[in-house]
């Protein structure tokens, strides 16, 4: 496909993602159907469900050819990255959805055979819209985002749940070294203000594919660096850990978490 081509599917799937995130707003005047999914700390509500299918019937309308994996189900059976793949997360960041009515986005990340090539996350109550476009760089609302510097793990500010840090003493270590963590319950966001040079790194230890198809491209598009915690390509059709940083800082991560035994 053509540069003119994606910059066409960007401008689609930023409009679904836009009218998606209407929909989700005016929901919030409702009260939420709350159920859990694996564990009562895995919840979704019916607007994850509802706002899947809407990506689901726009997107087969206008592209009967594509494929579509979900968090919801969507495409749960797809074992191949050919073609055009649309990776969504119609609400990363339900907990945050479902108590503080903020700090949630859209995630929707296109690939052609394995390649990213359009990452859209939206902050919807922040109202910022974090679109990439494989070699076009990252944009916030329009305004371009610059190239990410260099950092070190001694004056970084890095994200990761507290819930990892308690349970892979690996990590108590990177933790003590760092000026400073947050965790912000959504691992768009997250990866977005990584793009944003916001906060200079992101560590999980389980991510699926829709947590971070579209932050992957916009890190990648400001000069970030993207992997697993040990430095192998991140799995689309599976979960894996990540490991998002600057340059520089990106090493002594992976070094630092790598080779520590005990905190
Ligand atoms: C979750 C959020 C959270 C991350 C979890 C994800 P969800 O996504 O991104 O920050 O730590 O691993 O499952 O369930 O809110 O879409
Ligand atoms: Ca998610
Ligand atoms: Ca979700």
């Amino acid at each position: 496909m053509s540069k003119n081509d994606w910059d066409n599917i960007a401008k689609i799937a930023e409009d679904l993602v836009r009218k998606a995130a209407q929909q989700i707003k005016l929901s919030l005047k409702n009260e939420l159907i709350v159920e859990y999914k694996s564990n009562p700390n895995d919840l979704v509500t019916e607007m994850d469900r509802k706002i899947e299918a809407y990506f689901f019937e726009e997107i087969t309308k206008q592209f009967p050819q594509h494929f579509i994996l979900g968090e919801e189900g969507t495409g749960k059976d797809l074992h191949s990255l050919d073609g055009t793949v649309w990776i969504i997360d119609p609400i990363d960041g339900t907990t945050n959805f479902v108590h503080q009515q903020r700090h949630f986005a859209i995630s929707v990340g296109i690939y052609e055979d394995g390649v990213g090539k359009v990452g859209i996350i939206y902050d919807v109550m922040g109202d910022e819209l974090y679109l990439a476009i494989e070699h076009q760089g990252a944009y916030v609302n329009g305004v371009q985002l610059p190239v990410l510097g260099e950092a070190k793990v001694s004056d970084s500010l890095i994200a990761v749940n507290s819930g990892w840090i308690v349970k892979d003493e690996r990590l108590t270590k990177l933790v003590r070294n760092c000026r400073g963590t947050r965790a912000y319950g959504a691992a768009a966001i997250e990866m977005a203000s990584v793009a944003a040079n916001r906060i200079d790194g992101y560590i999980s230890l389980n991510l699926s594919p829709w947590d971070f198809a579209a932050g992957a491209i916009l890190v990648k598009e400001v000069g970030g660096i993207v992997s697993t915690i040990d430095g192998s390509d991140l799995d689309l059709l599976h979960n894996c850990t990540i490991c998002v940083a600057k340059k520089g800082l990106y090493q002594e991560l992976q070094d630092e978490y790598l080779n520590n035994k005990k905190g």
